[in-house]
Protein backbone atom coordinates (compact mmCIF):
# COMPACT_ATOMS: atom_id res chain seq x y z
CA UNK A 1 0.00 0.00 0.00
CA UNK A 2 1.21 3.04 -0.66
CA UNK A 3 0.18 6.48 0.90
CA UNK A 4 0.48 10.19 -0.58
CA UNK A 5 -1.01 12.96 1.53
CA UNK A 6 -1.52 16.48 0.61
CA UNK A 7 -1.00 19.05 3.77
CA UNK A 8 -2.43 21.51 1.59
CA UNK A 9 -4.80 21.75 -1.44
CA UNK A 10 -2.70 22.44 -3.86
CA UNK A 11 -0.27 19.38 -3.86
CA UNK A 12 -2.49 16.91 -5.52
CA UNK A 13 -2.42 17.37 -9.22
CA UNK A 14 -3.91 15.66 -11.73
CA UNK A 15 -0.35 13.52 -12.16
CA UNK A 16 -1.24 11.16 -9.08
CA UNK A 17 -2.52 7.60 -9.99
CA UNK A 18 -5.83 6.09 -9.14
CA UNK A 19 -6.23 6.13 -5.34
CA UNK A 20 -8.64 6.07 -2.90
CA UNK A 21 -8.92 9.76 -1.44
CA UNK A 22 -9.11 10.08 2.50
CA UNK A 23 -10.73 13.88 2.74
CA UNK A 24 -9.78 15.20 6.21
CA UNK A 25 -11.27 18.73 8.06
CA UNK A 26 -11.81 18.82 11.49
CA UNK A 27 -12.48 21.77 12.62
CA UNK A 28 -15.04 21.20 11.80
CA UNK A 29 -16.90 19.58 8.80
CA UNK A 30 -15.50 16.19 8.81
CA UNK A 31 -16.78 16.11 12.58
CA UNK A 32 -20.20 18.07 11.84
CA UNK A 33 -20.92 15.26 9.23
CA UNK A 34 -20.02 12.22 10.94
CA UNK A 35 -22.37 13.71 13.69
CA UNK A 36 -25.13 13.96 10.93
CA UNK A 37 -25.04 10.51 9.67
CA UNK A 38 -24.56 9.18 13.02
CA UNK A 39 -27.86 10.81 14.45
CA UNK A 40 -29.58 9.76 10.92
CA UNK A 41 -29.57 12.24 8.35
CA UNK A 42 -30.05 10.66 5.10
CA UNK A 43 -27.20 11.53 3.57
CA UNK A 44 -25.25 14.67 2.63
CA UNK A 45 -24.56 16.35 -0.54
CA UNK A 46 -20.97 18.66 -0.32
CA UNK A 47 -21.16 21.38 -2.72
CA UNK A 48 -18.32 24.10 -3.32
CA UNK A 49 -20.35 27.66 -3.30
CA UNK A 50 -23.11 29.29 -1.10
CA UNK A 51 -24.46 30.07 -4.57
CA UNK A 52 -24.60 26.05 -5.52
CA UNK A 53 -26.04 25.06 -2.73
CA UNK A 54 -29.14 27.36 -3.07
CA UNK A 55 -29.43 25.98 -6.37
CA UNK A 56 -29.25 22.54 -5.62
CA UNK A 57 -31.65 23.10 -2.77
CA UNK A 58 -34.61 25.13 -4.94
CA UNK A 59 -34.78 21.57 -6.92
CA UNK A 60 -35.49 19.30 -4.08
CA UNK A 61 -39.57 19.23 -2.94
CA UNK A 62 -39.96 21.26 -0.11
CA UNK A 63 -38.99 19.82 3.60
CA UNK A 64 -37.14 17.45 2.22
CA UNK A 65 -33.91 18.95 2.26
CA UNK A 66 -31.83 21.53 4.68
CA UNK A 67 -29.73 23.61 4.24
CA UNK A 68 -26.23 23.54 6.18
CA UNK A 69 -23.04 25.20 6.00
CA UNK A 70 -20.73 28.38 6.93
CA UNK A 71 -18.47 31.46 6.00
CA UNK A 72 -16.14 33.06 8.49
CA UNK A 73 -17.28 30.13 10.70
CA UNK A 74 -20.90 31.31 10.92
CA UNK A 75 -24.62 29.76 9.49
CA UNK A 76 -25.04 31.38 6.31
CA UNK A 77 -27.93 33.71 6.30
CA UNK A 78 -30.79 31.86 5.10
CA UNK A 79 -29.73 28.49 5.86
CA UNK A 80 -31.36 25.75 8.57
CA UNK A 81 -28.06 25.28 9.90
CA UNK A 82 -24.18 26.18 10.45
CA UNK A 83 -21.28 24.15 10.59
CA UNK A 84 -21.02 23.48 14.70
CA UNK A 85 -21.28 19.72 15.59
CA UNK A 86 -23.61 19.94 18.06
CA UNK A 87 -26.29 21.11 15.61
CA UNK A 88 -26.14 18.26 14.11
CA UNK A 89 -26.68 15.50 17.35
CA UNK A 90 -30.58 16.63 16.80
CA UNK A 91 -33.91 14.71 15.84
CA UNK A 92 -33.55 18.20 13.36
CA UNK A 93 -32.14 16.08 11.33
CA UNK A 94 -33.28 12.71 10.82
CA UNK A 95 -33.91 11.20 7.79
CA UNK A 96 -33.05 14.63 6.17
CA UNK A 97 -30.94 15.22 2.87
CA UNK A 98 -28.46 18.21 4.25
CA UNK A 99 -26.92 20.40 1.31
CA UNK A 100 -23.67 21.34 3.17
CA UNK A 101 -21.21 23.83 2.21
CA UNK A 102 -18.40 24.71 4.13
CA UNK A 103 -15.36 27.22 2.75
CA UNK A 104 -12.87 24.29 3.27
CA UNK A 105 -14.23 20.72 3.67
CA UNK A 106 -17.13 20.68 1.41
CA UNK A 107 -14.82 22.36 -1.34
CA UNK A 108 -12.63 19.47 -1.00
CA UNK A 109 -15.06 16.67 -1.33
CA UNK A 110 -16.42 18.07 -4.09
CA UNK A 111 -13.20 18.26 -5.79
CA UNK A 112 -12.31 14.78 -4.66
CA UNK A 113 -15.54 13.65 -5.96
CA UNK A 114 -14.37 15.01 -9.75
CA UNK A 115 -11.21 13.67 -9.40
CA UNK A 116 -12.52 10.10 -8.75
CA UNK A 117 -14.86 10.39 -11.62
CA UNK A 118 -12.39 10.62 -14.10
CA UNK A 119 -10.08 7.77 -13.16
CA UNK A 120 -10.39 4.95 -15.53
CA UNK A 121 -9.95 2.63 -12.40
CA UNK A 122 -12.59 3.51 -9.64
CA UNK A 123 -11.74 4.74 -6.19
CA UNK A 124 -13.56 6.01 -3.55
CA UNK A 125 -13.91 8.99 -1.30
CA UNK A 126 -14.18 9.00 2.22
CA UNK A 127 -13.81 11.64 5.06
CA UNK A 128 -12.06 12.03 8.03
CA UNK A 129 -11.74 13.52 11.13
CA UNK A 130 -10.31 12.42 15.01
CA UNK A 131 -13.83 11.67 15.71
CA UNK A 132 -14.99 7.96 13.42
CA UNK A 133 -10.26 7.39 13.18
CA UNK A 134 -10.92 3.70 14.14
CA UNK A 135 -13.49 3.14 11.43
CA UNK A 136 -11.22 5.19 8.85
CA UNK A 137 -8.36 3.02 9.54
CA UNK A 138 -9.91 0.10 9.49
CA UNK A 139 -11.62 0.74 5.62
CA UNK A 140 -8.15 1.76 4.43
CA UNK A 141 -6.87 -1.38 5.96
CA UNK A 142 -9.44 -3.96 4.88
CA UNK A 143 -9.42 -2.53 1.23
CA UNK A 144 -5.68 -2.41 1.11
CA UNK A 145 -5.55 -0.03 -1.69
CA UNK A 146 -3.03 2.94 -2.71
CA UNK A 147 -4.81 6.18 -0.77
CA UNK A 148 -3.96 10.01 -0.83
CA UNK A 149 -4.90 11.52 1.94
CA UNK A 150 -6.08 15.36 1.19
CA UNK A 151 -6.13 18.23 3.99
CA UNK A 152 -8.82 20.71 3.82
CA UNK A 153 -6.68 23.37 5.53
CA UNK A 154 -7.24 26.81 5.81
CA UNK A 155 -8.09 28.64 2.12
CA UNK A 156 -5.91 27.04 0.36
CA UNK A 157 -3.33 26.60 3.38
CA UNK A 158 -2.04 24.68 6.12
CA UNK A 159 -3.75 23.66 8.80
CA UNK A 160 -2.05 21.72 11.75
CA UNK A 161 -4.72 19.86 12.98
CA UNK A 162 -5.57 18.67 9.62
CA UNK A 163 -1.98 16.94 9.50
CA UNK A 164 -1.56 16.20 12.63
CA UNK A 165 -5.28 13.75 11.81
CA UNK A 166 -3.48 12.30 8.91
CA UNK A 167 -0.28 11.59 10.83
CA UNK A 168 -2.82 9.72 13.01
CA UNK A 169 -4.64 7.76 10.17
CA UNK A 170 -1.10 6.71 9.51
CA UNK A 171 0.19 5.47 12.24
CA UNK A 172 -3.12 3.13 12.37
CA UNK A 173 -1.71 1.45 9.24
CA UNK A 174 1.77 1.09 10.76
CA UNK A 175 0.93 -3.21 10.77
CA UNK A 176 0.26 -2.82 7.14
CA UNK A 177 3.45 -1.70 6.31
CA UNK A 178 2.33 1.49 3.96
CA UNK A 179 5.16 3.07 2.03
CA UNK A 180 4.95 7.17 2.64
CA UNK A 181 5.37 9.90 0.42
CA UNK A 182 7.68 12.97 2.27
CA UNK A 183 4.51 14.86 3.46
CA UNK A 184 2.89 12.10 4.89
CA UNK A 185 6.36 10.98 6.67
CA UNK A 186 6.06 15.09 7.98
CA UNK A 187 2.06 14.37 8.99
CA UNK A 188 3.47 11.37 10.75
CA UNK A 189 6.15 13.09 12.80
CA UNK A 190 3.58 15.88 13.32
CA UNK A 191 0.83 13.34 14.90
CA UNK A 192 3.69 11.29 17.29
CA UNK A 193 4.45 14.88 18.76
CA UNK A 194 0.83 15.88 19.43
CA UNK A 195 -0.47 12.12 20.33
CA UNK A 196 -1.54 12.39 24.24
CA UNK A 197 -2.75 16.31 23.87
CA UNK A 198 -4.89 16.41 20.27
CA UNK A 199 -7.48 18.61 22.52
CA UNK A 200 -5.02 21.29 23.46
CA UNK A 201 -2.78 20.82 20.04
CA UNK A 202 -6.58 21.86 18.34
CA UNK A 203 -7.28 24.30 21.02
CA UNK A 204 -3.30 25.95 19.95
CA UNK A 205 -4.07 26.09 16.12
CA UNK A 206 -4.90 28.86 14.08
CA UNK A 207 -8.21 28.03 13.15
CA UNK A 208 -9.04 26.55 16.97
CA UNK A 209 -7.96 29.63 18.29
CA UNK A 210 -10.53 31.33 15.52
CA UNK A 211 -13.42 29.38 16.50
CA UNK A 212 -12.92 30.29 20.50
CA UNK A 213 -12.83 33.91 19.32
CA UNK A 214 -16.30 33.66 17.66
CA UNK A 215 -17.76 32.12 20.55
CA UNK A 216 -17.63 28.46 19.23
CA UNK A 217 -15.19 27.11 21.67
CA UNK A 218 -17.79 24.43 22.77
CA UNK A 219 -17.12 22.68 19.22
CA UNK A 220 -13.43 21.64 19.93
CA UNK A 221 -13.57 18.81 22.15
CA UNK A 222 -16.07 17.61 20.20
CA UNK A 223 -14.08 17.81 17.25
CA UNK A 224 -10.90 16.18 19.51
CA UNK A 225 -12.68 13.09 20.76
CA UNK A 226 -11.22 10.26 18.84
CA UNK A 227 -13.38 7.47 18.02
CA UNK A 228 -16.62 9.13 18.69
CA UNK A 229 -18.24 7.08 16.09
CA UNK A 230 -18.17 3.88 13.84
CA UNK A 231 -18.68 5.30 10.72
CA UNK A 232 -16.95 6.39 7.21
CA UNK A 233 -18.83 8.76 5.10
CA UNK A 234 -18.04 7.38 1.50
CA UNK A 235 -19.11 10.08 -1.20
CA UNK A 236 -20.71 8.05 -4.08
CA UNK A 237 -22.78 10.15 -7.05
CA UNK A 238 -22.48 13.24 -5.32
CA UNK A 239 -23.48 11.76 -1.83
CA UNK A 240 -22.05 11.10 1.26
CA UNK A 241 -23.77 8.05 3.09
CA UNK A 242 -22.51 6.21 6.03
C1 LIG B 1 -14.41 24.44 6.57
O1 LIG B 1 -14.92 23.63 5.78
O2 LIG B 1 -13.68 25.35 6.20
C2 LIG B 1 -14.64 24.36 8.04
O3 LIG B 1 -15.41 23.31 8.38
C3 LIG B 1 -14.79 25.72 8.67
C4 LIG B 1 -15.52 25.78 9.99
O4 LIG B 1 -16.73 25.94 9.99
O5 LIG B 1 -14.92 25.67 11.06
Amino acid sequence: MQIQVALVPSTWGEERRSVSIVVIDVLRAATSIVEALAHGARRVMPVASVEEARIRHSEFPAGEVLLCGEREGRRIDGFDLGNSPVEYASDRIKNKTLIFASTNGSKMLARAGERISRMSEKGQVFMAGFVNMGAVVHRLQTQDRDCLIACSGRDGGFSLEDAACAGMIIDGLRPSNPALDDEAKTAQILYAHYSGSIESMIRDSFHGRYLQSIGMGEDLPVCASIDRFDIVPVLQNGYLTA
